[in-house]
Parts: C-alpha cells; sequence; structure tokens
C-alpha cells in the first residue's frame, strides 16, 4: 500500500514539522507534495490526475483561497479526496463550531497543532498516521463503491435499451413523460389498460428510473400464484410454522425490499390476500407466517390490471381501501388502435429484433402490407403486433406483402376443431372414458389456443389456475 499525501502549508517550519511526523510511515505514506497556497494545491491536483489520496492542509495559509472555499474547490476535482485540516491554537470561534463547519463542508478531519515551541511533531505521530491510514481506506471504499455502481448504471442502461418503450404519438409521449415525472415519486401507482399494452413495460421504467433502481424490482403475477399459497408466496413464512414448512421461505415483499414489488394482475388477488395486502401498506410491516415480531419493509408498489377495477370495487370483489392504497397516482396505457400512427416504428423494431434473433437481414414491408396492417384493429395491441412480426418473418422472409398479412392474421383467430379431435365423425362408438378424455383435450386446447396464458385460460374456465395446471397435466398438455 502506497498512501500519496499532498500538503498545502505555508510555514517553513510547519512543513518541516509534517514531514518529521510521517517519517517513520515512510513506507506507506509518501508526501508527494509540498504546496504553499490553495492555486498551487488546484493546479497540482488537476494536472496531475490521481497524484494524492490524502491531502494535509493547513486552515490558514496565503493567497486568499482557504478554508472551505478551498475544501470545496478540491471536491470539484475528485470528491473522494479526503482533507485532514491542520491549524494553530488561536482561532477565534470556538473550536467544537470550527471543526464542525469544516467537517460538514466536506473535511475528513480537524486537529489542532502542537504549540511550536515545546514540539518538533505537528501532532501526536501514531494519531496522526492512522488518521491518515483511515482516510486513505475510506477513500478506497469509496472508489469501490462508484466502481460498482458505475457497472450498475452501465446494466440498467442497456436493460431499459433492451427493453424500449416506443412510439412518438402524443399519447406515447404523455405516457413517457407520466413515468419520467411519477418515477421519482415514493408514491404507489396503479397502471391501468387493455392486454398487450405495455403495463409491465411501464412498471419496468418507472423502477429503472427511480432512484430505487439499484435494489430490486420483483414482478409478481397474481394470477399464476395458487390462491391457497398467496400469503406464503408474499409474505414468506419461518421455518417449521406449518407442517412441510422444513425450511423457512423469504416472501416476495421481503425480496423486494428497498425496491419495488410490481403486482401484476392485482384484481385476481383473492379478498383474504387483499386484507393482508392493506395491512402491510398502511403499517410498512409484514406479518409472515409462524413468526410473532412483524418486519419492517420499505417499497415501492407499482400494481397492474387489464380489468374494470372501479366495476369490481362497486360489486364488492376488490376492497374500496386497497384500491384507494394502490390508485395514488395513475397511469393508462392507450390500446393500439388509439395510435396507430405507432405502427410502423413498432412493427420495424420487432421486425429487426426477430430478424437479429436469426441473423438474417429484416425483410421489406410493401406499402399496401403496411396500410393493412396499420388499419387493424389489434385487439391483443402492441403484444399481438409482436407476435404477428415474428410470424411474418418466417414465412416472409424477404418482402412482407398484403396477402402475407391477411394469412397471418386470420391465422390468429384459429378456428376451434368442429369436431372434437374427429371424435363426432367416427364410425366406433368409444367407452366414455375414452371420448369423455378426446373431448376434454380438444377443448383444452382450444381454450388455450384463444388465450395468450394459462392464468387466463384458467379464468375463463372458471379454474384454480393450480386446478388448470394439474387437469393438463392429466390430459398430457404440459
Ligand atoms: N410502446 C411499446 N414499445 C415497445 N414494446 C411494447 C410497447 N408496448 C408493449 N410492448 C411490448 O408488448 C408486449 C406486451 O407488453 P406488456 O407485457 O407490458 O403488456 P401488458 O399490458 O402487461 O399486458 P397484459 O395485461 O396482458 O399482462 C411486451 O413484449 C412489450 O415489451
Ligand atoms: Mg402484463
Amino acid at each position: 500500500m502506497e498512501i500519496k499525501v499532498l500538503v498545502i502549508e505555508d510555514e517553513e517550519y510547519d512543513v518541516q514539522r509534517i514531514l518529521r511526523t510521517v517519517e517513520p510511515f515512510r513506507d506507506t505514506i509518501t508526501v508527494e507534495t509540498v504546496v504553499s497556497n490553495g492555486k498551487d494545491a488546484l493546479e497540482f491536483l488537476r494536472e496531475r490526475n490521481h497524484a494524492c489520496d490524502v491531502i494535509i492542509m493547513d486552515y490558514q495559509i496565503s493567497g486568499g483561497l482557504y478554508g472551505e472555499a478551498l475544501i470545496r474547490e478540491i471536491h470539484a476535482i475528485d470528491p473522494t479526496l479526503k482533507i485532514i485540516i491542520i491549524t494553530k491554537r488561536t482561532i477565534n470561534k470556538s473550536n467544537i463550531q470550527f471543526a464542525n463547519e469544516l467537517i460538514q463542508t466536506g473535511a475528513y478531519w480537524f486537529g489542532t497543532k502542537y504549540p511550536a515551541d515545546i514540539e518538533d511533531y505537528i501532532y501526536q505521530p501514531t494519531d496522526f498516521n492512522l488518521l491518515i491510514l483511515n482516510a486513505y481506506n475510506q477513500r478506497q471504499s469509496e472508489l469501490r463503491l462508484r466502481r460498482s455502481q458505475g457497472k450498475f448504471d452501465r446494466k440498467i442502461v442497456t436493460i431499459l435499451q433492451d427493453r424500449p418503450l416506443l412510439g412518438q404519438s402524443s399519447v406515447m409521449i404523455d405516457l413517457r413523460e407520466a413515468i419520467a415525472r411519477y418515477a421519482h415519486a415514493s408514491a404507489n401507482v396503479l397502471i391501468t389498460g387493455e392486454s398487450g399494452t405495455g403495463k409491465e413495460l411501464v412498471a419496468l421504467h418507472l423502477h429503472y428510473n427511480s432512484p430505487r433502481k439499484y435494489e430490486n424490482f420483483v414482478p409478481v403475477n397474481c394470477a399464476a400464484i395458487p390462491k391457497d399459497l398467496i400469503e406464503s408466496e408474499l409474505f414468506g413464512f419461518v421455518r417449521g410454522s406449518f407442517t412441510g414448512a422444513r425450511d423457512g421461505k423469504k416472501g416476495l415483499f421481503e425480496q423486494a425490499n428497498g425496491g419495488t414489488i410490481f403486482l401484476d394482475e392485482i384484481c385476481e388477488l383473492p379478498l383474504p390476500a387483499q386484507a393482508k395486502l392493506l395491512r402491510v401498506l398502511e403499517t410498512g410491516e409484514i406479518d409472515k407466517i409462524g413468526r410473532n415480531k412483524s418486519y419492517r419493509v420499505s417499497l415501492r408498489v407499482l400494481a397492474a390490471t387489464n380489468r374494470n377495477i372501479r366495476k369490481r370495487v362497486a360489486k364488492g370483489q376488490f376492497r374500496e381501501d386497497l384500491f384507494y392504497r394502490l390508485n395514488i397516482l395513475q397511469i393508462k396505457t392507450p390500446p393500439l388502435r388509439e395510435h396507430r400512427e405507432d405502427i410502423p416504428e413498432l412493427l420495424t423494431y420487432f421486425l429487426h429484433h426477430f430478424a437479429g434473433e436469426e441473423n438474417r437481414i429484416p425483410p421489406r414491408v410493401g406499402q399496401s402490407a403496411l396500410d393493412l396492417l396499420s388499419t387493424h384493429d389489434w385487439p391483443g395491441n402492441v403484444r399481438q403486433l409482436k407476435n404477428i412480426a415474428q410470424r411474418l418473418i418466417i414465412i416472409a422472409p424477404d418482402t412482407i406483402r398484403e396477402e402475407d398479412v391477411r394469412r397471418v392474421l386470420t391465422l390468429t383467430k384459429s378456428t376451434p376443431d368442429p369436431d372434437f379431435g374427429g371424435l363426432l365423425k367416427s364410425a366406433e362408438i368409444l367407452p366414455w372414458k375414452e371420448a369423455d378424455r378426446k373431448f376434454r383435450r380438444a377443448y383444452f386446447r382450444y381454450v388455450r389456443s384463444q388465450c395468450r396464458t394459462d392464468a387466463e385460460a384458467a379464468q375463463k374456465l372458471n379454474l384454480a389456475p393450480s386446478n388448470f395446471h394439474r387437469m393438463c397435466k392429466d390430459l398430457s398438455l404440459k
């Protein structure tokens, strides 16, 4: 370890005392240079980057630039430089207040010089050198923190670049403005909008543009967690709190502590879990199953739904008090049919994206193909456009023509198999068990083809997601 020191001192006698004090530690501490005024010190620091770690600075020096003003100028060059101030005893202000002001301005430490007539040293040598050592260590850990934060910053930039929120229409510009405004608030946000309009994307951008961006972003799909597991998934449990709880589990809220939790499809949260969530939002504390002491969390809650949540509140299916807690700030994502002018940009982006994944040149898009895409109604919004782009790359690798678009658009409205896997055309009468299985298999397949996610399929069938999953497995569909 080599600690490089800059000395700012204008009295030759005191310079000698400083050099004498650090002399026994010459293996570790090197005085790089000695300057007698603030201007020379700044010049040295500007010209010789990283030339020193610690500055020993006399408070009263000639040349006009000294004290607090000099500390500020030095920190403008490098805020991690550690400054130790030494002064004579003859300071007018009371010492405590004086030292305090210096430290508030950014000095690392403050010491009173030994009286010159009785001492060869500037300060007790062990204490003085330890002070330099500690200052150096603190600077090193600050530098490390800055480096890793720099790495995080670059990572966040790539996260956002990989998932851009595109569109130059006025509704999309408004949306990005709302995100920029709300990202810095700590209030909860309710994001509403049709399926596929980018609610999750908005949540991601809110988090990574917020002061919490270095902390966790934890997305939770409330529809995908089986009802009886919701509480333990969200809030966790401690070891041995119920049969089978051999290891404890960190809940999602605990994982998101300090950061952001994104509660997607919030309307699917059953009423008992809604009550628990409300308590967490009101008190900032979570009650882990099996623990009598609650656990404090500080996080931001973003929630999203594609349902009419107010209607649910009116029907008593969603707690009104919880709704108000979540709905402090609102963002509404517009359906694609309300910003059709963004379709060309979105399409180009998705075509490049999918072509890039396959190392191909993106296809050209014929004008009439683009016209057809631009007038389509897009019930599945941007997600549907994205899926269509992916299919177009496969069926029209060079040029996308109008008929290609017609083909993929009708493909999305897949028609049900009218005869359940040949069940009704077969001359043979099958045993009921077999026919029943055939029917159920065909019907489940049809329903899944009409839904984006299994959670949605389960919901449409009015089945618990866990039951739906099990039934699919029984029917060899998973
Ligand atoms: N403005 C946009 N720019 C770029 N991509 C977008 C935009 N809007 C949506 N997408 C993309 O469309 C897809 C669907 O978006 P997202 O999952 O955020 O929708 P959602 O509103 O959460 O839908 P759902 O209600 O069905 O969950 C994602 O791949 C997303 O990246
Ligand atoms: Mg979503």
